[in-house]
Order: C-alpha cells, then sequence, then structure tokens
C-alpha cells in the first residue's frame, strides 16, 4: 500500500487470527480498526502504529456505515479492509434446519458481503484499496457435518476472485485467504444445529466423534500469527495474490484438492472425517 501510515478495517478483531493480525499490521505501522459486537481486544497506540477497537456487528448495515464514517472523520480514508470475523456451525445437513444454515451464511458471507459494499465506494473515490477476505482451506475440501461451514467459505472464494475483476478497473486488489487448522476462539465458539445433539439422530456417533477430531486438529493446529504474518505480507506487497494458503501443508492439500481425481479425494476425506 502506498500510503505513509495505511489505515486498516479489520472485522473479527477481538480474538484469534483478527487479533494477531491487529497487532502485526500495528507492529508495521499501521492503524487498525479493529471491530466486532464486543469491541474488545487490546488498543495500543505507539510510534509505530496504532489499534482502535470498535464496536461493529457486521450483520448491522448501520452499524458498518458508521464504523467507515468515523474511519473516513478521523483519518480522511480507508486503505484496506480486511474481513475476517467468523463462527461455525456443525452438524449433519439434515439435523440443520434452514435457519441454522443462515446463521451460518449471515455473518461469514453477508457480513463480508455488508462491509465490501461499504468499503468499495470509498475505494473507487479515492481510487484504489485493497479487500482481503478470510476463508478457509474447508473452501476447497468438502468437510461433512460442517457442510454450511465449507459452503459459506467456498462461497466467500469465489466472492473475492469474481468480484477483483469487477473492480481492477478502479485500483482495487482482493486477496482471499485460506487457512488451515488455527488455535483461536472459533473451536469454544461453534455452535451445533440443535437436532444434531439428539442422541437418537442417526448422524449422532459419527457427527460426535467426526467434529471431536476436527476440534482437537483446530486446538492442535496453528498459531493465529501465521495466518496474520500472511495478510500482513500481502497487504505489504505491492500486487497482492489473489488466493492465499499460508503454510507449505495446508497449501499442498489445496493443491492435492485440485489435482487427484474426486473419487479419490472424496475418499481420503471421507476416511479422514466420516
Ligand atoms: N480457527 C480456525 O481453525 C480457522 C480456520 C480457517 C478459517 N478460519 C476463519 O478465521 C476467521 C477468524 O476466526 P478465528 O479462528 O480467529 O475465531 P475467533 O477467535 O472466534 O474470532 C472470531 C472473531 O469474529 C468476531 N465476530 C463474530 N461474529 C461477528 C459479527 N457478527 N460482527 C463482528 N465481529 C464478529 C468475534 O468477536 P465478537 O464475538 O466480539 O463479535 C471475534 O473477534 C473466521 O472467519 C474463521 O472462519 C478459522
Amino acid at each position: 500500500m502506498k500510503a505513509s501510515s495505511p489505515i486498516v478495517l479489520l472485522t473479527g478483531g477481538s480474538s484469534g487470527i483478527g487479533a494477531a493480525t491487529a497487532r502485526l499490521l500495528c507492529q508495521r505501522g499501521m492503524t487498525v480498526y479493529s471491530a466486532s459486537r464486543s469491541g474488545g481486544g487490546e488498543a495500543v497506540s505507539s510510534p509505530a502504529g496504532r489499534i482502535i477497537p470498535v464496536s461493529m456487528d457486521v450483520n448491522d448495515s448501520a452499524a458498518v456505515q458508521a464504523v467507515i464514517q468515523r474511519i473516513l472523520q478521523e483519518q480522511g480514508r480507508l486503505d484496506a479492509v480486511v474481513c475476517n470475523a467468523g463462527n461455525g456451525i456443525a452438524g449433519a445437513v439434515e439435523d440443520t434446519s434452514v435457519e441454522e444454515a443462515r446463521y451460518q451464511f449471515e455473518t461469514c458471507f453477508y457480513g463480508a458481503v455488508r462491509t465490501i459494499d461499504a468499503c468499495l465506494p470509498v475505494f473507487r473515490a479515492q481510487g484504489g484499496g485493497r479487500i482481503v477476505t478470510v476463508s478457509s482451506v474447508a473452501a476447497v475440501i468438502p468437510i461433512p457435518f460442517q457442510a454450511y461451514y465449507s459452503s459459506v467459505k467456498a462461497a466467500l472464494h469465489m466472492l473475492t476472485r469474481a468480484i477483483s475483476l469487477e473492480v481492477k478497473p478502479f485500483g482495487i486488489q482482493c486477496c482471499c485467504v485460506l487457512p488451515g487448522d488455527t488455535k483461536t476462539g472459533f473451536t469454544k465458539a461453534r455452535k451445533f444445529a440443535q437436532a444434531s445433539q439428539d442422541p437418537a439422530s442417526p448422524y449422532y456417533k459419527t457427527m460426535t466423534e467426526s467434529v471431536g477430531k476436527m476440534e482437537k486438529d483446530e486446538q492442535n493446529g496453528m498459531a493465529p500469527e501465521v495466518i496474520g504474518k500472511a495478510i500482513c505480507r500481502q497487504l505489504g506487497r505491492r500486487r497482492m495474490k489473489l488466493t492465499v494458503t499460508p503454510r507449505l501443508d495446508y497449501r499442498a492439500i489445496g493443491i492435492l484438492a485440485r489435482l487427484l481425481p474426486e473419487r479419490l479425494m472424496m475418499w481420503i476425506v471421507g476416511l479422514l472425517y466420516s
């Protein structure tokens, strides 16, 4: 980014990947408006950079607009947005109601859409800006019992790639980051579809074992700083990559998912998780 002290709006900044990203961006001299519903996370004002925690629910258009107006009033510009806020819901598709599926799409997809939509007029008026979205390797690997999470992350990945073509003429760049298992508050915040918690569900045993294994993998996963560094690196580049999968092993998984015959790939995923 060209600005001397870039101004970044980061969603989901109070915890996990967002909190680590805010710290790293701040250390690199950026001013980070770190948004979450709670408005939590550390406030930093250092000679290098700043972290300004703000309360903003990405599902509330008025709140998103208010934060962007505040940033413009205080800073006169906005250089980048990192759409990281997210949550997860687990359970077999048959055990998940449409309302519960909508919950998954509300924050992870429409929350990002609301935030991006609100930033785009600002970026166009400035003649440039950067959009980073935080998807998941679950976007390229179909995860059983987290089918809606996989679906929403695939949708966010596709949205980022499609939008990049629309906004390129305005000098706006896009990047989608696909983290693998990362040790954050995500595991504890995960919701389960109500019917999936009924031991009488035909999926109950497999779902419980499978999601239990995934949760163990998350809690033994990468430090959130690994993802934060990848986001910082992209924001520091003259030209951002469109898709970034941090860490070699997850990058290899992504490549294999594209190259392997689908039947073989599904067999491997099934062996691991169902
Ligand atoms: N952890 C993993 O293994 C992993 C792997 C791949 C991708 N990801 C993705 O990484 C992103 C960050 O997750 P994390 O692992 O760092 O989880 P986390 O520790 O639970 O952090 C989630 C953040 O999102 C915020 N948030 C949730 N709903 C929000 C809303 N409606 N409006 C504004 N902020 C909201 C939370 O703050 P409040 O509760 O205060 O709002 C929190 O700051 C998510 O998109 C997740 O899907 C995580």
